[in-house]
């Protein structure tokens, strides 16, 4: 994701990965079998894990066509498999992405009917192998999607209250602020509780993909099963009580009632403090990590949203000092009025909208005259 390459490179990095390089919106590198399903169940900040199987120049659509039929498709998809096709495209060759699936799917089908002599059936809401097509001007890559679905559903989220984040995304901000999970963790806005959980599973070392019931290369004519059940039975025993304290709250009702639905699957669930209250009337920590992740008047409406941030800062200075707090907004000129200065302000793409992640400092004492403005 946009924004968040670079902690996803430590995290390959943890589980050495190597010649790691960064890209825009992903990172490259190179690794075995075990690592490529160690990357499917660990990373939280991957949305899909790709194996490149071959590059191309090309100038035409029949160059295309050409190039998709230069792989032998039957080391792939066996005669009983489904399969599906996702594409992106930027250039001219091509200017329509579902084009270029209907084209790629007729070179696979083509070849292994003509050359194998069976015709593989597509399936796109559950595939068995899945092909990454990436056309960028003349440079074609493509490549078999070894996640299958997004990453991000990492299946223990049952119910969203408004406006949810994406998983990846606030497992992303989390490892961004450098929460040590050992620090008393905030999430007083929590809505279904993406951040709760999301911390839930780092503190207690829990796999990203646990809960996950299929990935693609479980379907890859070669797969080394004995590998994958090592690497869940690893993963399982490396789980613990996390140490530090998880406390979650929201103004509504709903929303607390949806993030324990969402807490379901999650081992520890018990060990967090789940509480309907306002923010503005919280009783603050003088030494916690706070994730804060208020509405943006977009499509949460508030009303008088610019002097309900203030409101949210001048909490912050009453009864939060001495704590590091993440805001994450949509909604830059509401974040003008915060009446807070931030040490730091990160550029990040939620979903389309596009948003800030701003950290404040709460120096206790005699600091707090440096960082703050009022
Ligand atoms: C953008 S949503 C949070 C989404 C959440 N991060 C998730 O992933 O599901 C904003 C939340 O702030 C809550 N909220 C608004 N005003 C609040 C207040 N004064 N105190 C506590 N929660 C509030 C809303 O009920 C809503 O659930």
């Amino acid at each position: 994701m946009e924004g968040l390459e670079e902690v996803l490179k430590e995290e390959l990095e943890a589980l050495h990965l190597r010649d790691i390089k960064i890209l825009k919106r992903g990172v490259e590198c190179e690794g075995s079998w075990a690592q490529l399903y160690k990357c499917n169940y660990h990373l939280r900040t991957a949305i899909r894990v790709l194996l490149p199987l071959k590059t191309f120049q090309i100038e035409t659509q029949e160059d295309f066509y050409d190039s998709v039929r230069t792989i032998d498709w039957s080391a792939y998809i066996a005669p009983e498999q489904t399969f599906a096709i996702r594409s992106t495209v930027f250039g001219e060759i091509f200017t329509n992405s579902l084009f270029v699936t209907y084209r790629c799917k007729d070179a696979i089908v083509d070849q292994l009917s003509e050359e194998k002599d069976y015709r593989p059936d597509v399936d796109l809401d559950d595939p068995d192998v899945v092909i990454n097509v990436h056309l960028k001007l003349n440079d074609l890559s493509i490549s078999l999607d070894s996640s299958g679905r997004s990453l991000h559903l990492r299946n223990y989220k049952m119910r969203s209250y408004k406006a949810p984040l994406n998983e990846v995304f606030a497992a992303g901000i989390i490892k961004l602020s450098g929460w040590d999970k050992k620090q008393n963790f905030h999430d007083p806005m929590c809505g279904s509780g993406t951040f709760t959980t999301e911390a839930l599973m780092m503190a207690a070392n829990i796999p990203a993909g646990k809960f996950i019931e299929k990935f693609s290369f479980e379907c890859w004519p070669e797969f080394h099963q004995e590998i994958w059940e090592k690497i869940k039975e690893t993963g399982e025993a490396n789980i613990h009580p996390p140490e530090g304290e998880i406390f979650s709250s929201d103004l509504n009702s709903f929303a607390v009632r949806d993030l324990r639905k969402n807490l379901q699957k999650l081992p520890f669930r018990s060990k967090i403090n789940i509480k309907e209250e306002d923010f503005l009337r919280s009783e603050g920590d003088n030494n916690g990590i706070v994730f804060l992740n208020p509405p943006y008047d977009k499509r949460i409406k508030v009303h008088n949203v610019t002097k309900f941030y203030r409101a949210i800062s001048d909490q912050l200075k009453r009864n939060w000092q001495g704590s590091h707090v993440w805001v994450l907004s949509g909604n830059a000129q509401a974040m003008k009025t915060f009446g807070l200065k931030h040490s730091a302000k990160i550029t990040l793409d939620n979903g389309g909208i596009p948003s800030k992640l701003y950290k404040f400092e709460l120096y206790e004492g005699s600091r707090k005259s440096k960082y703050q403005n009022s």
